[in-house]
């Protein structure tokens, strides 16, 4: 019987999610300003709406960043030459076509790597991609790689993508933090490919977060169905608005449920009772944006040097080629 091409290896220590989401909601309403980490908005529903967003008019990121890929791909394989494509939070893997397309083609490639919080969402697109892909072998791991990178030791060169501007999502401590675990999982000749999201005019950011059929509203709400499921909360999603608002200090844009009126909130399962304010804030995201000097410098203080910095026509979202230093 032939070996199967495709393997799903769970690292998640037993218990992480009941752990994590205990601990991180605990820890992010109890103290102000009260927040909840983005990751918990992807519960099937919740992956499905994002799904939505990517598709929506005012979305642009997925589609700028996609006209990159499209255009530099060949470029990528020929440069990096990797034998493992590894791909953090891969999710759907949907983007990735355009890059194993090429790197197939450059004839280098044996193995795709995809990494994700989600069993489903890996053995989902993972076995499509074995499917579609007769030559590949695909080892997904389920892990979260905030506590670090369990990349395997296999002849490199590898090449890490990070798409989507999923960096966004880490402040700027945070960001240091992940480059810090990146220079110690990548050897001399691995190369990161990461997406970026760029500054720009304030109100295309905020309607790309606000759209107007309010997939992004209930993307945001969703979060609070995931709470009252797994922790047996009693939010009521009615009760608080969607806010997506630019913060030009920190320059991201930040999504918020807002509480339309004074209630309390029950947490059964951390025995905890929350009495938000009329007008009080959960922030649920922050959408970093950043500037092609300053995500030069960060990396290169973190360990890493651009050697490619690619954006599509319209300047709206950037695509580089990152090496250790
Ligand atoms: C997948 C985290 C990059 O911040 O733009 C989309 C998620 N949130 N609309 C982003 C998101 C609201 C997205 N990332």
């Amino acid at each position: 019987m032939p070996e199967s091409r495709f393997t799903l290896d769970d690292r998640l220590p037993a218990g992480y999610f009941t752990d994590s989401l205990h601990s991180d909601v605990r820890k992010g309403l109890t103290d102000p300003p009260r927040s909840l980490p983005p990751k918990w908005f992807y519960d099937k529903r919740g992956s499905d709406l994002f799904e939505e967003i990517t598709r929506l008019p005012e979305y642009y990121p997925t589609r700028a960043e996609q006209e990159i890929l499209t255009r530099r791909a060949p470029e990528i394989a020929a440069v990096t030459r990797p034998s493992t494509l590894i791909e953090l939070g891969s999710g759907s893997s949907r983007k990735t076509r355009t890059l194993l397309d090429a790197l197939t083609a450059g004839g280098s490639l044996v193995r795709y790597a995809p990494l994700d919080v989600s069993a489903a969402a890996l053995a989902e697109a993972g076995e499509a991609i074995c499917r579609d892909y007769p030559g590949l072998t695909v080892s997904a791991t389920v892990a979260d790689f905030e506590g670090g990178l369990p990349l395997s030791d296999e002849p490199g060169p590898r090449l890490l993508a990070f798409l989507g501007s999923t960096i966004g999502n880490f402040d700027a401590a945070q960001r240091r933090a992940f480059y810090r675990t990146l220079a110690l999982s990548l050897s001399s000749d691995d190369v990161l490919l990461l997406g970026a999201d760029l500054v720009k005019d304030p109100d295309v950011l905020v309607r790309a977060y606000d759209d107007s059929r309010g997939v992004t509203a209930d993307f945001n709400k969703n979060v609070l169905h995931v709470l009252n499921r797994e922790l047996g909360a009693d939010f009521d999603p009615g009760a608080f608005d969607h806010v997506a608002l630019w913060n030009a200090d920190e320059e991201r844009v930040e999504m918020r449920l807002r509480s339309r009126t004074a209630q309390t909130v029950k947490i059964p399962d951390l025995d905890l009772s929350l009495d938000l304010a009329a007008g009080e804030d959960l922030r649920t995201e922050l959408s970093c944006k950043f500037r092609r000097e300053s995500l030069t410098a960060e990396l290169h203080e973190g360990g890493f040097t651009v050697r490619q910095w690619w954006t599509d026509q319209d300047d709206r979202f950037a695509l580089l080629l990152v090496v250790p230093n």
